[in-house]
């Protein structure tokens, strides 16, 4: 699978291109070409030094999209509705996936800041095109630990959407990150239930001083 990782220059992009570029090939979108590329060569490199072949390249965010059989929208909130509505032209019938937040950090807490739409997720679903498979998945991940390959995660990914194939393919990305569980829960229009569990998770572990927290269902 061609999996295109818009937003692959930050954090948590980094994080899904290291864990997935043994099994799949990448394609890190950016803004700017130039930048993608050094972060694909980089990222080469990492993953080259222990031992593990991957093929990543880097481009502008509009031609990975179109190139690819998935895609990782991983920017942040604020920036979701202008860069997925300036780049729905390259979209055609690739599965999303959205582990993007709403959130606002107010005092010394973090809430839950959906848009009227419900939910992030669902912004997405509704300014891409109808062939579009929208997944919500990943929110509950730390990404400080996802991108250390040193570092075994364990925990459950809960995946919400209305396609049963697409959210099949997203479980199967879980799957092959060693000790992480992914578990169905719902279609999308419940992807606040999940959104909404990042500012939790962040207030839990500041208060309890938890690194790194995240959910295991038992
Ligand atoms: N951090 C976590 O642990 C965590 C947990 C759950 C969910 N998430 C979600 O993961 C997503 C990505 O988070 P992150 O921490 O990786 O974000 P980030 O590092 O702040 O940004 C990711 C990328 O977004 C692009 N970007 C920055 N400013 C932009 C702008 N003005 N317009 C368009 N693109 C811009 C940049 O790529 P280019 O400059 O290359 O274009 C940047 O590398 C967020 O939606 C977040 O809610 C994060």
């Amino acid at each position: 699978m061609k999996i295109a990782v818009v937003g692959g220059t930050g954090d948590c992009g980094q994080g899904f291109v290291k864990r997935w570029a043994g099994e799949h090939e990448i394609i890190i979108g950016s803004r700017r070409a130039e930048k993608a590329e050094v972060a694909a060569a980089e990222l080469t490199s990492v993953l080259k030094s222990r031992g593990i072949s991957a093929k990543i390249e880097g481009t502008d965010n509009s031609k990975a999209i179109e190139a690819s059989d998935l895609v990782v929208l991983s920017i942040p909130y604020k920036f979701v509705e202008s860069m997925t509505s300036d780049l729905k032209e390259s979209y055609s019938d690739q599965i999303v996936i959205s582990p993007v937040v709403p959130m606002t950090r107010r005092d010394n807490h973090f809430e839950y800041t959906p848009p009227a739409q419900g939910s992030a997720a669902l912004l997405v679903r509704d300014l891409l095109p109808p062939s579009i498979k929208v997944v919500a998945a990943f929110h509950t991940i730390s990404y400080a630990a996802f991108g250390d390959l040193n570092q075994i995660l364990g925990g459950d990914v809960l995946i919400v959407g209305d396609d049963p194939r697409a959210k099949e393919v997203v479980s199967n990305l879980v799957w092959i990150v060693r000790d992480l569980r992914p578990l169905d829960g719902g279609p999308l229009e419940v992807a606040a239930q999940v959104e909404g569990l990042t500012p939790l998770l962040l207030n839990i572990g500041r208060l309890n001083k938890i690194k790194n927290a995240g959910i295991c269902v038992i």
